[in-house]
């Protein structure tokens, strides 16, 4: 689902021309001087929540209050296959920028955010095993991230299009870590209750191992959710007016 969207995505944007920013981003831009990463801070603080909550609709991003995912495999190794469907990602309106650097001339844009409750619920399937233990089931589930540090890098390089330069991610590296990950799989086991409340309880006394185990796949979901964020501005909006220049 996630691929064919950014497919759609990149074709969307190829056939699409400049295009301006909403005025309420227009006013948060920032000059390209020694003050930029403090104002990316403050700035991008004043419009998270707005830009999360009704997306950019002229840039073919919806909103993200809840983000919606029809379907995704979000873990796939030999072990353990869980796909999840009808998911909805709570809290990402909560999103609050730490820090910020920017090097806009290198391509260089960083940023460190917390948030203290992303709540994740739908569907889900799983068949395979999880320490050790064979788990089979399908049903609702949720995961609460408690107090997520997010910390994203992304590379761009300058491309030229119709005579105006372009900033094009070239490579984005997150990492994501959590006071807390604790998570509730309901209808394991055939709807075993016992034995799906124990599964549960083993899941989340053992949440730093399954991070370490299964947290790439997500964070992997996580880099190409804030690479598709960053790319409907810089692929849509030339380089000359995401930031100002006087
Ligand atoms: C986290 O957010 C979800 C909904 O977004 C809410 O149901 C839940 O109670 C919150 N949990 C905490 C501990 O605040
Ligand atoms: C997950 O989805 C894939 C692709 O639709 C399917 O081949 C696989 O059997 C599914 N796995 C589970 C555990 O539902
Ligand atoms: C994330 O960024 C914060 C603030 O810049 C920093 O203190 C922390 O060490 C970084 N963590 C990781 C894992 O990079």
């Amino acid at each position: 689902m996630y691929k064919s969207l950014y497919i759609l995505f990149v074709l969307c944007v190829f056939s699409v021309r400049m295009k301006e920013l909403p005025e309420y981003i227009k006013k948060a831009r920032c000059h390209i001087d020694e003050n930029i990463e403090q104002c990316m801070k403050v700035n991008g603080n004043k419009i998270l929540r707005q830009l999360i909550s009704e997306g950019v609709p002229e840039f073919n991003l919806p909103s993200m209050n809840p983000l919606k995912v029809d379907f995704i495999q979000m873990i796939n190794t030999p072990q353990l296959q869980v796909n999840v469907s009808k998911m909805e990602v709570h809290g990402l309106t909560e999103m609050t920028i730490i820090e910020a650097k920017a090097k806009p001339a290198e391509g260089v844009f960083k940023a460190s955010l917390i948030n203290k409750n992303i709540t994740v619920v739908g569907k889900y399937t799983a068949n395979g095993k999880i320490l050790t233990f064979p788990v089979v089931g399908e049903g609702d589930f949720s995961i609460y991230l408690k107090n997520g540090l997010y910390n994203e890098t992304v590379i761009c390089r300058m491309v030229k299009r119709n005579g105006d330069d372009y900033l094009e991610r070239m490579n984005i590296f997150l990492t994501a870590n959590f006071e807390r990950v604790v998570s509730d799989f309901r209808n394991l086991f055939n709807g075993n209750k016992q034995l799906g409340d124990q599964f549960n309880m083993l899941l989340n006394e053992n949440w730093e191992y399954l991070i370490s185990e299964y947290g790439p796949s997500v964070v992997q979901f996580l880099k190409n959710l804030m690479g598709n964020l960053f790319d409907s501005f810089t692929s849509n909006v030339p380089f000359k007016n995401l930031f100002l220049f006087d």
